[in-house]
């Protein structure tokens, strides 16, 4: 038997506040025009005072089983990549289990910032080859709003909140289709460049993100030194990028979507440029979510395949980068109708 994993059912959730660049250049010393020049980004989501990491998770694993006709009951195991859990423990995945109705089976998060999706879209990808689960929900799902710091203009304006999933499952059959694999890395002597402490106040219930005044002093929120990640992002994507389709045999020109992770446009530019793939094959949300982490890359699938523009054969490479810093891609033969 040759098992290999589908995606079969997409979903994704932004919560219903906007914070628009003009908005927010009231609040620091920032403009629109800085923000999209600097990094595209237009607008970004921002999670209600009563909501959770937890609550987008599962709106958008309901819609994502929704999508692929299944029920909680169908569901053998729940894995959510967060950078902001609900809670130190239990599991955000134990949560989202709860709120979906499911019972007794296992459920997990992992941690690998922006590139979690990708790295927990490898996971799951072993561990359904291996036989050990045949449905597998996987969530990337964020509230970043909670670990800003609203008054550090050269972090606060990156960042937005939201949560993207995928239903993945078994097929037995020869020929690689579906999650072709993945090439995974973290150099750890990079942590410095962009970090967050832990914990944080911004995390505690009924706490509005946007009313914290955190003191950039304190130990609270996203750190970055942004010209220094650029920098490493743009070379180690480059590089992830030619080792995949090179692990699994792929040519550059058979690539058909380019689902990168949301952080800058001109990353994102500069990797389409790197594929020599022309920038209406790469899927974009940057504009409108901004960098939402680990929920990043399946909010792009999601908004792709919502606008129909996905078909069955088409190959995608989805890929992000992340503090650690954690990278990696993924190689998918879409076989979804
Ligand atoms: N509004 C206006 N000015 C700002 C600003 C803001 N929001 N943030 C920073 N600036 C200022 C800086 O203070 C600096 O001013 P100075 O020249 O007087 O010192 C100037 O803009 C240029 O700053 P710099 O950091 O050199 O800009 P940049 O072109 O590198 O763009 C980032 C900054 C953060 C947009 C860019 O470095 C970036 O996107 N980095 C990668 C971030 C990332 O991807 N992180 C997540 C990885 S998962």
């Amino acid at each position: 038997m040759t098992l290999r994993s589908h995606i079969v059912g997409v979903g994704g959730y932004l919560p219903e506040r906007i914070l628009s660049n003009a908005e927010l250049s009231t609040m620091v010393d920032t403009s629109d025009e800085w923000i999209r020049e600097r990094t595209g980004i237009r607008q970004r989501h921002i999670i209600a005072k009563d909501q959770h990491t937890s609550d987008l998770a599962t709106e958008a694993a309901k819609q994502a089983l929704e999508d692929a006709g299944l029920s909680i009951d169908d569901i053998d195991a729940i894995v959510v990549a967060t950078t902001t859990p609900d809670l130190i423990f239990p599991s955000t995945a134990s949560i989202v289990q709860y709120k979906l109705g499911g019972r007794d089976f296992p459920a997990w998060d992992i941690q690998a910032v922006c590139s979690g999706f990708v790295y927990g879209l490898a996971q799951v990808d072993g561990m359904i080859r291996g036989g050990m689960f045949r449905r597998v929900l996987l969530v990337g799902a964020e509230s970043m709003s909670r670990i800003m710091d609203w008054q550090d203009r050269s972090t606060c304006v990156l960042f937005g909140d939201g949560a993207g999933a995928v239903v993945l499952e078994a097929r037995d059959e020869r020929e690689a289709n579906g999650i072709i694999g993945s090439v995974l890395h973290c150099d750890g002597s990079y942590r410095h460049l962009l970090m967050a402490s832990h914990p944080h106040p911004g995390a505690a219930p009924g706490v509005d993100p946007m009313d914290l005044k955190i003191d950039s002093a304190g130990a609270a929120a996203v750190e970055m030194k942004g010209n220094e990640v650029f920098r490493v992002a743009v070379t180690k994507l480059g590089e992830v990028v030619g080792e995949v389709l090179g692990k699994y045999g792929v040519r550059q020109s058979e690539i058909d979507w380019l689902i990168p992770h949301q952080a800058n446009i001109r990353i994102l530019q500069a990797t389409a440029k790197k594929l020599k793939m022309s920038p209406d094959r790469m899927a974009l949300t940057v504009d409108q979510h901004a960098n939402t982490s680990a929920a990043s890359v399946p909010l792009a699938l999601n908004h792709i395949y919502r606008e129909g523009k996905l078909e069955k054969g088409q190959l995608l490479l989805l890929e992000a980068f992340a503090g650690g810093f954690a990278w990696g891609a993924n190689l998918v033969r879409w076989s979804k109708d």
